[in-house]
């Protein structure tokens, strides 16, 4: 167990050691123990956390404001559309004034080639630490409470399957964190990784050559597929989901026909019948119903996707209660 992780950004989970993200899991389910027994646990006192916001969010935003509560302090909302970050504050002047107001500085930022600059960028300026709430690379918060379902659902995750598979959907570009932070964390935990994708979904070649990395590092197995079916077929864990084809493009009109190609990839009973009996199915939602996976798999016996969102809860308490100081 590590302890001394006061000011830490958490950007991106591999900017972590194992033991270091041990630590998060660790206190992640001491916290949702203590919020079942309703034992207090007000350790940030006293403390606001600033939550930014250039993007949309149902769970980020809740989970975060609550979390800061249950844990003694206060999360001060901020959109970007109705602060001077519409007119000219820069990402010098958020980190500047904002860490000195607030003990944290939470943002959502997930425009592509953008996002995780941003938040470098804050971090850079700010004396208190950076937390993501989404980039456009990394979604670490999100991966730590997936992490703790699938240790919660399955124990030791060392040797099991996980298929982290795309998905068809027709509601927006997602962007390609989620992904990304899987593989990238996955690969750390002795899991055998399938990344199952159509050729146009592509993920950044240094976040592959960075999964690959890490599954030789911790003995783990890292396989790149593009047979939906093959992929699913005999796993532990299917994460489905949809995101954009962004190497490739980033025009909203040549995104939607290229991922009109693949409307079949669609995570179905059938396709959730090819997987192991006691598999579990994730997603870290919003997801399109019936359309990117159907009711009967997300409302089935297989889906963990609301235990998944309590987790979010849980997992970012910890974040918070380690670094914000
Ligand atoms: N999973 C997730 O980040 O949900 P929101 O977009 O609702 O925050």
């Amino acid at each position: 167990m590590q302890t001394d992780l006061r000011g830490r950004d958490m950007i991106t989970t591999q900017e972590w050691t194992k033991e270091e993200i041990d630590t998060v899991l660790d206190v992640a389910m001491e916290l949702k123990r203590k919020r079942a027994l309703g034992e207090p646990h007000a350790l940030l006192r006293d403390k606001v956390l600033t939550m930014l916001f250039f993007f949309s969010s149902t769970r980020t935003r809740a989970s975060f404001e609550a979390g800061m509560a249950q844990l003694g302090g206060h999360a001060m909302f901020m959109d970007s559309k109705t602060t001077q970050v519409s007119h000219g504050d820069t990402a010098k002047e958020i980190g500047q004034i904002l860490g000195r107001y607030t003990s944290g500085i939470a943002i959502r930022q997930v425009d592509w080639g953008a996002g995780n600059q941003y938040m470098r960028w804050v971090a850079e300026a700010s004396r208190s630490p950076v937390l993501n709430m989404q980039c456009d690379l990394y979604h670490p918060h999100q991966i730590l409470a997936d992490m703790m379902t699938i240790m919660e659902k399955k124990g030791d995750p060392r040797g099991k399957t996980i298929t982290v598979s795309w998905a068809y959907a027709s509601s927006y570009s997602k962007p390609q964190s989620v992904p990304n932070s899987l593989v990238l964390l996955m690969t750390r935990y002795g899991m055998n990784v399938r990344l199952v994708r159509p050729p146009e979904f592509k993920l950044k070649p240094e976040i592959v050559e960075q999964a690959k990395e890490n599954a030789r590092k911790y003995h783990s197995s890292f396989e790149i597929m593009e047979d939906f079916e093959a992929g699913v077929k005999d796993t532990d864990i299917w994460y489905a989901k949809s995101w954009g084809p962004l190497l490739v493009t980033q025009d909203p009109k040549e995104d939607r026909r290229i991922t009109d190609r693949y409307k079949d990839w669609i995570a179905d009973e059938r396709r959730m019948a090819m997987a192991n009996e006691d598999a579990i199915y994730m997603h870290p939602l919003p997801a399109d119903r019936n359309i990117e996976v159907t009711d009967d798999v997300l409302d089935g016996p297989h889906s963990v996707v609301f235990d998944q969102a309590e987790n979010r809860l849980h997992a970012q308490k910890a974040v918070m209660a380690l670094t914000m100081k």
